[in-house]
């Protein structure tokens, strides 16, 4: 019986370690070594192999490495395989410390200063208490909860929205289409941190930015194709979005002469809000592996018609 990893083969010997410590019996390959590809029972990947139920017959689980699993095309997986992308503390982590600097970037108006900055300016704005500025995450799941618990403790006055309803300590919830106006009216600085499905393709447009307070700040983690670049950009020249700090693009990267890498108001980092931090994730993986043997509902197990 085998466990195949098929992505980055640096962070694949980390996870062979503990592989080889917490689960001896369990043959851990790094793609392309295989083995016999019949007694490959597990698949942790980025992107699988094509035709994956004809490579591994015998395929019991596949895993994300990574927190999305928009990179899967579900209509190509074996129709009953349980998908299960990445819940592990060490990704949860990361994203929450990007969050942080990205609203904390946005409410303190540091790309205000990194323009000033260029230009030899020395002029201070007033400082605002947090508890004055109003945040808002779209998603609530396990990163939209801890960064939101995060914003809490610096005093933000924190909301959440997601399509089904949630409850989050402090955290005013807005659920549904019904209740994203009301949503967007209250938020100052809206953070994105969706899934991508067809429904949250194009999600951030300039329908969406016309109900944001006039001046707000948007810090997009979810996906680039989330947001319509062309309406950010008028959004932008209208003043409905004052800043914004995108992790993530569409394609990543932009090509050179794309408008967002000089625009003065956006702060483009390369995707690097989170990653996936070996050592926490195999455990959470060899302990989904458990789970599974035991008949158990598996963390972060994806509902494939919904697509996350
Ligand atoms: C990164 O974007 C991930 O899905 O882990």
């Amino acid at each position: 019986m085998s466990f195949v990893y098929k992505s980055d083969p640096v962070r694949g010997r980390q996870w062979a370690e503990i592989f080889a410590r917490e689960a001896p019996a369990l043959a851990f390959r790094i793609w392309p070594d295989i083995g016999d590809p019949a007694q490959v029972r597990f698949l942790a990947a980025w992107e699988p192999p094509a035709r994956l139920g004809e490579l591994f017959p015998n395929l019991q689980v596949l895993f994300s490495s990574g927190a999305g699993v928009d990179q899967f095309d579900f209509a190509a997986l074996p129709p009953g395989l349980p998908v299960v992308r990445m819940v592990e503390p060490g990704i949860i982590g990361g994203m929450v410390e990007y969050v942080s600097w990205a609203v904390l970037a946005l409410h303190r108006d540091m790309l205000q200063y990194r323009r000033q900055q260029a230009q030899a300016q020395w002029k201070a704005a007033p400082v605002r208490p947090a508890g004055h500025c109003r945040v808002g995450v779209l998603g609530l799941g396990s990163l939209g909860r801890a960064a939101l618990a995060q914003l809490r403790s610096f005093g933000f006055d924190c909301a959440g929205w997601s399509r089904s309803r949630h409850q989050v300590d402090g955290v005013q919830c807005f659920a549904g289409a019904d209740e994203l106006p009301a949503f967007l009216a209250r938020t100052q600085i809206l953070v994105c941190l969706l899934p991508l499905t067809d429904e949250t393709r194009g999600f951030l447009d300039v329908a969406l930015f016309a109900q944001l307070p006039r001046g707000a700040g948007l810090v997009q983690v979810g996906r680039g194709p989330q947001l319509v670049q062309a309406d950010l950009l008028a959004a932008l020249a209208q003043g409905w979005i004052a800043d914004a700090v995108l992790d993530v693009t569409d394609p990543e990267p932009l090509p050179p002469d794309h408008p967002f890498w000089q625009h003065p108001n956006i702060w483009l980092t390369p995707h690097i809000a989170s990653m996936t931090q070996p050592d926490t994730a195999a455990r959470v993986v060899l302990d989904n592996l458990r789970r599974f043997e035991a008949g158990e509902e598996m963390v972060g197990r994806v509902d494939r018609a919904r697509g996350y």
